[in-house]
């Protein structure tokens, strides 16, 4: 197999870890490398079913390495919360599970600094997870930061923590007074926990830089799994309605420490329609009813803050800007069975913006706000399609929706997902 890597094409949330999960018997290792406990990745297997946050989706497979790389911002809580249920249901992490000692550290001051700022913003908030995401990536680039490398070295840790929670309480008095309702965060108690945090990582804190490097040279097949999408990119995104990392495929090679002549597939993970969870433009959406039944038939709420996902139809415009931005060799298009029972589906192949058809995504939010979506309507199969395996088995009309998708976007499909499943899945030629 070639070394992967696969990201979100839309908004997030479009079936990457079901698909990092299937590609996972093909790699040696899995790889996080943006990103955080923002994410919410969901992996059924059998009657199982597990949400990882942090943890890489590749873990059901006995034996294949996972590794969370420096890109992504780590909460330690949430990391020992995961490990707890997944060792609980029997899956062995010891020896298989990394961190990159360079990894930044989610604090406490970071989701209080989130829940503020979100706060403050009023009905600008771009509706965050509340995670801490922004503020640790914000630390990170300010260079203020505390690295997991840091949790064990308890001199160093103890000033670091001491400084960064006397800022936090300064801003929290000075700069959110009003907002901010509950008690000062308390140094000695922070540096105590997260010391603890350290101890208990420490088996698992490793250069991955080395590890990967050498996997490689091993000539070990890597697998690297995106989290958001790449329009919540903090560049190519509907910024500020965005995450705060770079969520495209370049990022692997930064969150991990591997060069780009490593990667020679990107396939990118597209919803057979389209999701946005959180505040920002989305063109396509469908509000009312319509909405609200794909809502449904999808199970579109959040896998980590279990808010209502916002719907509409597919963006040909959306998943055209990915490809650019990602070099996407592949697609992989998911929930094609949530679409059986709709009578007709529409399809969006440009915007129109002021009398001009437009094919590019624009980066200019107030150009976007005038963006009408041009859709274009195909024919539904109004056939179950979850039992498929084959693509001759499929209907002729979901046969010809797929093609256009695909066809739109310029990209050709090398996987194709039926249900949340494993087994679910039709390979068509990665
Ligand atoms: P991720 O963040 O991209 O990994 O996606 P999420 O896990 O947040 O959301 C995707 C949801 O769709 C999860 O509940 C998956 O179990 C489910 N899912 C994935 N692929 C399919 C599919 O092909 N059909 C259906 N019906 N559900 C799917
Ligand atoms: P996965 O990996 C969908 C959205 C939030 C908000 C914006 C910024 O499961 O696809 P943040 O907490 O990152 O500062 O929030 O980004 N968001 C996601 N939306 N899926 C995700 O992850 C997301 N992670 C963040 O809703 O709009
Ligand atoms: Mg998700």
């Amino acid at each position: 197999m070639a070394n992967r890597v696969v990201v979100g094409a839309q908004w997030g949330d479009e079936g990457k870890a079901k698909v990092v999960d299937f590609l996972t018997e093909e790699a040696d290792y899995v790889i996080r490398f943006q990103g955080g406990a923002n994410a919410g990745h969901t992996v059924e297997v059998g009657d199982d079913k597990y949400v990882f946050h942090l943890i890489p989706s590749g873990l059901m497979h006995p034996g294949k390495v996972c590794v969370i790389g420096n890109g992504v911002v780590l909460d330690p809580a949430q990391l020992l919360l995961e490990l707890g249920e997944v060792n609980g249901r029997g899956i062995a992490t010891e020896g298989r599970l990394f961190l990159a000692e360079n990894a930044q550290v989610v604090f406490p001051w970071h989701k209080l600094m989130d829940l503020l700022k979100e706060k403050a913003a009023g009905k600008d908030a771009i509706g965050t997870t509340g995670r801490g995401i922004g503020p640790c990536y914000n630390d990170k680039v300010s260079r203020n930061g505390i690295r997991v490398l840091d949790l064990l070295d308890e001199k160093g840790l103890r000033e670091k923590v001491s400084k960064q929670t006397l800022a936090a309480n300064e801003l929290a008095t000075r700069m959110y007074a009003g907002l901010h309702e509950g008690k000062a965060l308390e140094a000695d108690a922070i540096f105590e926990e997260y010391r603890g945090f350290g101890q208990r990582l420490r088996p698992m804190v490793a250069d991955t830089v080395v590890l990967l490097n050498e996997a490689l040279r091993a000539k070990q097949r890597l697998l690297f799994e995106g989290a958001q999408g790449t329009i919540l990119d903090v560049d190519h995104g509907t910024y500020p309605f965005v995450t705060s990392s770079n969520t495209v495929s370049a990022a692997a090679c930064t969150g991990s420490g591997v060069g780009p002549t490593a990667i020679q597939q990107v396939i990118g993970v597209v919803k057979a329609y389209t999701t946005r969870v959180g505040n920002g433009p989305f063109p396509t959406e469908i509000s009312g009813e319509m909405g609200e039944r794909l809502r449904k038939i999808g199970g579109e709420y959040g896998a980590t803050t279990g808010r209502s996902r916002r719907c509409g139809w597919f963006d040909a415009v959306v998943v055209r800007r990915a490809a650019l931005v990602n070099g996407l060799t592949h697609l992989a298009i998911t929930k094609l069975d949530v679409l059986d029972t709709w009578d007709s589906i529409d399809i969006c192949t440009a915007y129109r913006c002021e009398g001009k058809s437009i094919s590019h995504f624009p980066n200019s939010p107030s150009v976007l706000e005038k963006c009408e979506p041009v859709f274009e309507t195909l024919p539904g199969w109004k056939q179950d399609t979850s039992g498929v395996t084959r693509w001759e088995e499929l209907p002729r009309n979901a046969q010809h929706y797929l093609a256009r998708l695909s066809d739109l976007v310029g990209v050709p499909m090398g996987l194709l997902s039926l249900g949340p499943k494993r087994h679910q899945t039709i390979e068509l030629g990665l």
